[in-house]
């Protein structure tokens, strides 16, 4: 269940700069080619030209004040002119600038025969090194020269995050880790055009948390004029900031009661100036925001059949505003308030509404080819729907595929819709507002997950653009930044140094050593995996199992390991790192932890009031208890850094009724049992694991004869992952007593033998366990539980434990029942067969216990499918003592993502299972729907993405005796997390039953 360190690579600290995943070219120390940037307290002096970009004056600006904060030392800035007294002194300079903007760079470029070919032309791209004899006068300086003007940015940020300065320095509060040296290497650092052409977040669904921090932090209280909105140029400044330290480059703004180019005549002004392309969601065509801007302005119903004229000019308005800045325009329509079109929408009147927005393109940039203006039309729910129902849009408009709100991308280009001038996109989702809960709360997204739906959307060049919806923006910080790094270089990521982003991220951002970075990312895997296997917005008190495989008990230790580990290095922070640390791991973890714990601790409350156990009432205590302390953690981080973040984490997340965000926090109800009435049914209480029954006295779940039920009884088989099994015995009522618990055979060992309960201690667990040396086949005990009060009779009952000695053949190795079942992780195969070049491969802390497998290179043989038995296989060798209902049969259930259908209409996600040789069983898991719909499987609380799998259920012939269950790839693109065989014993639980016991 947890995240193996044993899988995690090496980490690299080369030259002590950290950095995430770049070329290192800074160092501390010098070495024998390396250009000093400061040294012996002297700083070299930063030139630029007056023609350069605003946005790489500021940039530079930045750079130099991020060189003064690391080394105390403030390098000169200027720009170079011939006269310059500067550029010839003794100290060799920092050149900076845009190839073909700068004149500075383009004279050094001529001076010098620099070859530029690496990055001229090209987007976004940069190099930097040491030169000879740049200029008159100078014998030797480093360049940085971005190919253009976001290039030159991201070359001068990508040294400033080497030099000690992490993009989330106020972001979230991350020091400027400090040095009295700093040199590059004369050969530089250097960037190629990014994967993705523009790599963007989504600020989205802002209340309550963003916009009422915003309110407080970046306006006098009332916001602008015509909407309220707290988001003026001073809060996005801020974050056209990050975005760049990050190298992220589009905006879709926030919009709900926001408008980005009406809140603030500035903002739009500031992100070109910064260096920004803006865009605006989806449902928000013509960079301008709906419903706000449409509400203010807008004459008439948002109908384009009805009031095109009026809405025409809306959109004109928009385009005369944006204009003059760069921009990614979002074209096509949705209904007003990101709802469908209306009934009388078809697809003649949206395919009329693009030419119209072309014609207003035309217009408004006096006959630029609409080729070079950039456009996306968005292919979100209905409008995927009308895509797939022919509908069609010129070919340089970019189409940008979604995923279903819940990080599964519906669909990416096939083949035949690679060829677009226009290319492809992916809009996805970190955080959600919709069916079928909100999940707005902390960060509940794994980056593996992330990884493994994005690398697909590489290989099947989706890569024009890319946005994340990041909600709040925080505390999704790390994905956010995972999700734009991968976008930025995609060749860097791989499934085997996922962890390493995590740990370098670790050691940027708190100064961890490298043993303490990996077991950070150690503690991000698993909780994100906590997190994402269910939503906690989603959780309640009996989603984990509270009696079968001792689930809920293995959440909960799970979540305490966790949290004593970040409640370790927590401890072992210098005050200066502690801050940072809280917002990003420290909070997460306890939020978590807590949630969960509550929910649980309901559920147990729940279960033993009906069973009439005073331990009930300790746990409403806890319960109440851990719902004051989810709010103490959320005043906590209300209240760090005297209010920096004050409302960040206002977000509600307790007790959700329906899909929709409560509008308060409310404790689960549990309720007590009678601290001053003794118990009917005697003084003791006995409940043995895995039912909710509890004796004595009538209940329902012993047996269904009420009264005449037998004593309690329970089993345990010798292949039992869990090795023993419990009883509790517990106060039913104000009585105390003392208890004995006295096996009949020497072979059952009990835990406690004898003791004592009373209202300070009212329960007991007894673990039994069996010394199988004594037992040979089935054997039973009785372990005699007697209770002794005074003034009461006295109270007897046998428990009757039954011991099943199974055994394999001893040539036999592989997975072996216990219990009624076998479960598998899929990772854990007995054989993995490659067929072309496609193997079934591990995708390491992924999915909700352990890992996925899919077949890997992602498009599988070159996109082509197999049939069930023609292509790569697992195998996973199995025993079975049992068969469901002694027929000879069992039930196979196979665990997948629930990914979409990612290849087509006609190529719908599919896999083949086989046991023996059978012939094998193919499965398309994933139920049709109407275009740009879900089924109905997907939705509910018991649905596919609630529940974070898909179950592919299917009944096999097995005898009892040694088999071999084969999965067959059909499609590329399925991932597979977990098999479970029931052989006629598996209970519920949410996760399944633990791994089963292998023989190797
Ligand atoms: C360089 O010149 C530009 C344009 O005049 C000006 O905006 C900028 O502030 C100057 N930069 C420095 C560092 O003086």
């Amino acid at each position: 269940m947890f995240w193996r360190r044993g899988a995690l690579l090496a980490l690299f600290a080369c030259g002590g700069a950290r950095a995430i995943g770049q070329d290192t070219c800074v160092s501390f120390q010098p070495s024998s080619s390396s250009f000093s940037v400061v040294s012996k307290g002297k700083a070299a002096h930063v030139f630029l030209s007056s023609d350069e970009w605003p946005g790489v004056q500021l940039a530079a600006a930045n750079f130099v004040s991020d060189i003064q904060k690391v080394t105390g030392v403030a390098p000169g800035l200027s720009n170079a002119t011939s006269s310059s007294a500067t550029l010839s002194s003794a100290t060799l300079p920092i050149l900076v600038g845009t190839l073909g903007k700068s004149s500075l760079i383009d004279q050094v470029v001529n001076n010098t025969n620099l070859d530029v070919s690496a990055i001229d032309g090209k987007w976004e791209a940069f190099l930097t090194k040491v030169v000879s004899n740049p200029l008159p006068g100078v014998s030797k300086a480093y360049v940085i020269i971005g190919a253009d003007k976001r290039g030159t940015i991201f070359a001068l940020y990508d040294h400033s995050e080497q030099f000690g300065v992490s993009p989330w320095y106020w972001w979230a509060d991350v020091p400027v880790a400090t040095h009295s040296s700093l040199f590059v290497a004369a050969s530089g650092c250097s960037h190629g055009t990014p994967t993705v052409k523009y790599r963007g977040i989504f600020l989205n669904d802002e209340q309550p948390a963003l916009q009422n921090w915003a309110m407080e932090k970046f306006t006098n209280g009332t916001g602008a004029a015509l909407t309220g909105s707290p988001f003026n140029h001073f809060f996005y400044t801020k974050l056209f900031e990050l975005m760049l330290r990050m190298k992220s480059n589009y905006l879709w703004p926030a919009q709900w009661s926001s408008a980005f180019g009406v809140d603030d005549p500035e903002n739009q002004f500031f992100a070109d100036w910064y260096g920004i392309v803006m865009g605006t969601s989806h449902e928000e065509p013509m960079m301008r925001s709906i419903p706000v801007e449409w509400g203010l302005f807008g004459q008439g119903p948002w109908d384009y059949n009805t009031n095109s004229q009026n809405i025409y000019n809306f959109w004109v308005e928009g385009i005369e505003r944006a204009k003059p800045y760069e921009g990614l325009y979002t074209v096509g329509m949705r209904g007003n308030g990101d709802l469908p079109l209306g009934p009388s929408t078809n697809i003649a009147l949206l395919e009329k509404v693009v030419s119209d927005q072309r014609q207003i393109f035309t217009n408004q940039f006096n006959g630029t080819p609409l080729t070079s203006i950039p456009q996306v039309w968005t292919l979100y729910k209905e409008v995927e729907g009308y895509y797939d129902q022919g509908m069609r849009v010129p070919d340089d408009i970019t189409l940008m595929w979604t995923d279903d709100n819940w990080g599964n991308i519906r669909r990416y280009p096939v083949l035949s819709e690679r060829n677009r001038t226009g290319g492809a996109g992916v809009y996805y989702h970190f955080d959600y507002v919709g069916d079928p809960r909100d999940y707005k709360w902390i960060q509940s997204t794994q980056i593996s997950k992330v990884f493994e739906q994005m690398s697909l959307a590489v290989d099947r060049q989706a890569t024009e653009v890319w946005v994340v919806n990041v909600g709040d923006l925080k505390p999704l910080e790390m994905a956010t930044e995972f999700f734009i790094a991968y976008g930025w270089n995609s060749t860097r990521w791989s499934l085997t140094n996922l962890n390493t982003f995590v740990s370098s991220w670790a050691q940027r951002e708190f100064a961890l050593n490298t043993q303490d970075s990996i077991e950070v990312a150690s503690i991000i895997a698993n909780m994100t995996m906590f997190l994402s296997r269910r939503k906690p917005e989603l959780l309640n008190s009996t989603t984990y199992s509270l009696i079968n495989y001792r689930e809920a008990d293995n959440v909960l230790a799970g979540w305490n390991t966790l949290n004593e580990s970040a409640t370790r290095i927590y401890n072992s922070l210098s005050s200066a790192h502690k801050a940072a640390f809280f917002q990003l791991v420290y909070h997460p973890v306890q939020a978590g932890y807590t949630l969960t714990n509550m929910w649980i601790s309901a559920g147990n409350n729940n279960m033993r009031t009906y069973q009439a156990r005073l331990s009930a009432n300790d746990l409403a205590e806890q319960v109440q208890a851990l719902f004051e302390q989810d709010y103490d953690l959320e005043h906590e981080y209300h209240t760090l850094l005297d209010g920096k973040w004050d409302h960040m984490m206002d977000q509600t997340h307790v007790m959700y009724y329906y899909w929709q965000e409560v509008t308060q926090n409310t404790m689960p109800p549990v309720s007590r049992v009678s601290t001053r009435k003794p118990n009917i049914a005697g003084v003791m209480r006995i409940v043995p694991e895995g039912t909710v029954a509890a004796w004595p006295g009538d209940d329902q779940y012993q047996c269904s004869q009420g009264y005449n039920c037998p004593p309690p009884a329970i089993s345990l088989d010798a292949f039992s992952p869990i090795n023993s099994r419990y009883v509790d015995l517990g106060m039913g009522g104000s009585v105390p007593f003392t208890f004995t618990a006295t096996p009949n055979v020497s072979w059952a060992k009990v835990s406690v033998a004898s003791g004592s309960l009373s209202a300070t201690k009212p329960e007991q667990r007894v673990e039994i366990s069996v010394d199988w040396s004594q037992v040979s086949g089935v054997q039973i005990a009785q372990i005699l539980l007697n209770a002794t009060a005074k003034g009461q009779p006295p109270f007897s009952m046998p428990l009757y434990f039954t011991a099943n000695h199974t055994r394999v053949p001893t040539s036999f190795k592989g997975f072996v029942e216990g219990n009624g079942g076998i479960a598998i992780e899929a990772a854990h195969a007995t054989r993995n067969t490659t067929v072309g070049d496609v193997t079934w491969t591990e995708i390491p802390n992924y999915g909700r216990t352990l890992s996925g497998v899919t077949p890997w290179p992602r498009l599988g043989n070159n996109e082509a499918n197999y049939t069930a038995g023609s292509g790569p296989s697992l195998e996973y060798d199995f025993y079975n003592f049992n068969t469901v209902g002694e027929a000879g049969n069992v039930t196979v259930t196979v665990q997948v993502s629930p990914s979409f259908n990612a290849n087509g209409d006609d190529r719908p996600l599919g896999l083949g299972v086989q046991v023996d040789s059978e012939t094998p069983q193919t499965t398309y898991f994933f139920p049709t729907a109407a275009p740009g719909s879900t089924p109905p499987q997907w939705d509910g609380n018991d649905g596919f993405v609630a529940n974070g799998v898909i179950s592919i259920i299917g009944n096999f012939t097995a005898w009892p005796g040694a088999h071999t269950l084969k999965l067959w790839m059909i499609e590329p693109a399925v991932v597979v997390q977990k098999i479970i065989i029931d052989t006629g014993g598996v209970q519920p639980s949410y996760l399944g039953p633990p791994e089963s016991v292998v023989i190797a």
